[in-house]
């Protein structure tokens, strides 16, 4: 059966450029990046190559990135990093539960949490972040693009709002790395963290830029691994691997591969607003990384329509991985102003490196009946009003 991935804001396939560099590093070159014998700075220099390249994807020094094992660990360790109880912190509504969740916990040990909202697009307001501000404030973490809606946020506004009031400024870029041009500099953010399969290398790698100066405690203690930053033996395959990826990340943001993706979103976006009644795109009007359409479908359980779609074989999500199979409906799209069966009415389609046009144009092949049919089932579709 033929199989079409769009779901890569879950997960990104594992180039084949990225999968070749990392081979040996489960082979030949095995050895301990810590060691000081040839096997040791065989491995070492990778890692340190690999560094250079995830630092030039997002302008900073080399010394400046620590290399975590995802997305979840480098919000953990920024958030725990900088902020001690009794200290304030400012975050938005529509974080990844990485995010959302590392503040709950600094909750219950004795931290404020102030969480802005989103406007009906999905995006933050800085005046709301500069007004959230207080003399205990600590840390500002906002992300760089949604995971439902690919809306960016203005991160070089707020980390200018961050600078003026001396404050830290945390950025989870996990969605917007190799999709968007990140610049730390220009973004003013002192924390930034990344994820590897989210940018085409394998899951369990990712890396966090701490510019240089930030007071980070580990969350980790063991050995003087990445300067003391975070202890344990580094994960040599999956760091060369992240190191290709933001390589070839690099280059697609000049060589018209990110544009390719983009006209392939679009085309994909547009004609479904154009052929299926009753849909929306969540986060219209604000502008988004060039790969995600989140589209909500009126009177549609967006269950299952993902489930309809992949029996012909489609993958797509109903919006973050982590929430599939739970009954609560976006935390995201609710704070956008959706209401409760709106949000569960919305698919959310996200491209990859590797998706053609005719992978979209099999998607498109599908999508149109699959949501006729799936109304003409439901009890409360009417059909001459052409909606619930
Ligand atoms: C915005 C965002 N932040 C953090 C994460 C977590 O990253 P990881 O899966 O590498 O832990 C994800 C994953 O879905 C994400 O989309």
């Amino acid at each position: 059966m033929r199989r079409v991935y769009l779901d890569n804001n879950a997960t990104t396939p594992v180039l084949p450029e990225v999968l070749a560099a990392m081979q040996p590093y489960f082979g030949e070159h095995f050895g301990n990046a810590s060691s000081i014998h040839h096997h040791g700075q065989e491995t070492r220099a990778a890692v340190e190559r690999a560094r250079e390249s995830v630092a030039a994807l997002l302008g900073c020094k080399p010394s400046e990135i620590v290399f975590t094992s995802g997305g979840t660990e480098g919000d953990n360790l920024a958030i725990f990093g900088v902020t001690q109880p009794g200290q304030h912190v400012i975050t938005s509504t529509i974080e990844h539960h990485a995010v959302l969740n590392s503040c709950k916990h600094l909750e219950a040990s004795g931290c404020e949490v102030t969480y802005v909202p989103v406007d009906g697009s999905g995006q933050v307001d800085p005046d709301d972040v500069r007004r959230a501000l207080r003399p205990d404030t600590r840390l500002i973490t906002i992300m760089a693009a949604n995971n439902e809606t690919g809306v960016l946020q203005p991160g070089e506004e707020i980390g200018k709002i961050a600078a003026e009031a001396d404050v830290y400024f945390h950025t989870d870029a996990v969605q917007a790395a190799g999709k968007i041009a990140i610049d730390v500099k220009r973004m003013g953010c002192d924390l930034l963290s990344i994820s590897g399969h989210k940018m085409h290398a394998p899951q369990g790698v990712g890396a966090l830029y701490v510019r240089k100066g930030t007071a980070l405690h580990p969350m980790l203690h063991g050995g003087s691994h990445e300067r003391s930053r975070r202890a344990g033996t580094e994960n040599v395959p999956g760091i060369v691997a992240l190191g290709k990826a933001a390589e070839l990340a690099r280059q697609g943001l000049i060589n018209g591969d990110i544009a390719r993706i983009s006209a392939l979103r679009d085309r994909l976006e547009q004609t479904i607003l154009d052929q299926v009644e009753g849909t929306r795109v969540n986060g219209h009007g604000a502008a988004r990384v060039p790969n995600t359409s989140g589209i909500y479908f009126d009177c549609i359980e967006g269950e299952a329509l993902v489930i309809a779609l992949d029996l012909k074989g489609l993958a797509v999500s109903t919006g973050a991985a982590c929430s599939s199979g739970a009954i609560e409906p976006s935390h995201v799209l609710t704070a956008m102003g959706l209401r409760p069966e709106q949000a569960r009415g919305s698919i959310r389609f996200s491209l990859g490196k590797q998706n053609t046009a005719e992978e979209v144009e099999f998607a498109l092949s599908l999508v149109p009946q699959t949501v006729a049919r799936l109304r003409d089932l439901s009890p409360v579709y009417n059909k001459t009003a052409s909606c619930c």
